[in-house]
């Protein structure tokens, strides 16, 4: 122990030559190579002492002017603009010169969300241009708190016991508080309380980063549009967590990604691939460090954890159950027309299924149901809970049972300088169709019904694609 505390005295001064000093490449290396600073469970003993640091920072980076680009609403920004306005009336009101390297920044920066954004828009990219977002705001709130030793927490929302958000961010007044989050979660309510079944590390389960065969499947697609999102929805609102332009505005969001960041390092340490195209390896964005210097940041220096590691990880499941499955069309047959959702439950047959087969009969594969093209006028606000044959009347215990998986539409609404871009998922239903099938309440023709959780916003419009039922 006195060993390891000794390298990293050693090796934090080694690391702590400024980014200005050296060339980037140089410095950066300095950071990996450091020994590792340590990630905590925002509910654990230093978890909670991060938490004082985070506010501290927060706390500071909100007095800095919104023209410094270490301020909370430039970095706020960076993710994307508030919807009320444009980027490009931002950048005029904060800086009138538009021949400030800051306007440069500005123009650069903004607006990056991968991959919701405009530019060099791809799934691909969701995974390490968040984890770069995550990497440099630590950076800044360690230097702002005065907590060089600082490490950003993240929210273990997949422990069933910590589905509230921290108190820590519940006290009015204080800098980790907003106060446009959903009813309840500012009271303790776990965020999940009107919807169990949607918080699931299932996209964990996933083999490939990318799988480009079916609508939103793969590792990165799957956890981005479906747990990612649903975390978004369940806890804020349409100029909250719950809508792409307001979202870096919560501080939750931070904790939020760190999580997401955690799953993707425990997704890797299961031994599962990241991509290794020169595409992706050599994409570059741009950030600024903790004294506002311009970084351009590279995709392939940050496929693994660039000088940081987490305190525990997640258990990953070794393989996608392939059980036998039965009635479903071998190929993908065509989808439903397209479904509009609304404050009822709406159901729909899915398309007719190949030849009716028994249980015993059939292949051991997975049954998915691919939901193509979710797009929403406005931010819902609530998930939709999506069943397979579900009974008239079903109570609670019973409509458990026909639980498919759940859709979010965080990534679906239409956003200032991007238009609507549809977006779609792909659920692993193979356990819900086995267990139906074995009680015989499977149909032929499977019907599946989409019920909001909750009431969603009157002027949202959320559209459902179509969906289909195939074997994988
Ligand atoms: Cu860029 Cu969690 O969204």
């Amino acid at each position: 122990m006195a060993s390891i505390s000794r390298r990293s005295v050693l090796a934090g001064g080694a690391a702590g030559v400024a980014l200005g000093a050296l060339p980037f490449p140089v410095w950066f290396a300095r950071q990996a190579a450091a020994a590792p600073k340590v990630r905590y469970d925002a509910s654990s003993g230093p978890g909670k002492a991060m938490l004082v640091s985070l506010a501290n920072g927060v706390d500071a980076m909100s007095k800095l002017p919104e023209s410094d680009p270490r301020s909370w609403v430039f970095q706020w920004y960076t993710h994307w603009v508030r919807s009320d306005t444009t980027k490009q009336a931002e950048m005029a009101r904060i800086f009138p010169d538009p021949t400030t390297s800051g306007y440069k920044l500005a123009a650069e920066m903004w607006d990056m969300c991968q991959s919701h954004g405009a530019v060099g828009d791809s799934v691909y990219h969701f995974l390490p241009w968040h984890r770069m977002y995550a990497y440099f705001f630590e950076r800044i709130i360690a230097k702002l708190s005065g907590d060089p030793n600082f490490t950003l927490p993240y929210w273990n929302y997949l422990d069933t016991n910590l589905r509230a958000i921290p108190p820590e961010f519940r006290v009015p007044g204080g800098p980790l508080y907003r106060a446009e989050r959903n009813a309840g979660v500012n009271a303790g309510d776990p965020v999940d309380k009107n919807a169990p079944g949607a918080i699931s590390p299932s996209s964990l389960a996933a083999q490939q980063f990318v799988d480009g065969t079916l609508a939103g499947s793969g590792f990165s697609n799957s956890l981005n549009n479906g747990l990612h999102g649903t975390i978004h929805v369940l806890v804020g609102n349409g100029q909250n967590m719950g809508a792409i332009p307001w979202a870096a505005r919560d501080p939750v969001f931070w904790m939020h990604h760190c999580m997401v960041d955690r799953m993707w390092a425990s997704w890797n340490l299961a031994g599962r691939k990241n991509p290794e195209d020169a595409a992706w390896l050599g994409k570059e964005f741009v950030f600024v460090d903790e004294n506002g210097q311009r970084v351009l940041a590279k995709t392939g220096d940050f496929s693994s954890m660039p000088g940081y590691v987490y305190d525990t990880y997640v258990p990953v499941p070794a393989t996608i159950p392939r059980l036998p499955v039965p009635v479903l069309a071998e190929a993908l047959p065509a989808p439903t027309p397209p479904i509009t959702l609304g404050a009822r439950p709406v159901a729909v047959q899915v398309a007719k299924a190949g030849a009716s087969r028994t249980l015993s009969s059939v292949a051991a594969r997975p049954a998915l149901l691919v939901v193509a093209s979710l797009s929403a006028d406005q931010q819902p606000g609530v998930i939709y809970n999506v069943y397979i044959d579900l009974p008239p009347n079903a109570s609670p215990a019973q409509a458990r049972k026909h639980l498919a998986g759940t859709v979010n539409f965080f990534g679906a609404t239409g956003h200032h300088d991007v238009s609507r871009k549809p977006t779609g998922l792909t659920l692993d239903v193979t356990e819900t169709v086995n267990k139906l099938a074995s009680a015989g309440k499977l149909r032929a023709q499977p019907v599946v019904t989409f019920a909001p959780a909750g009431a969603p916003a009157a002027e949202a419009k959320p559209v459902v694609g179509g969906v289909s039922l195939v074997r994988g």
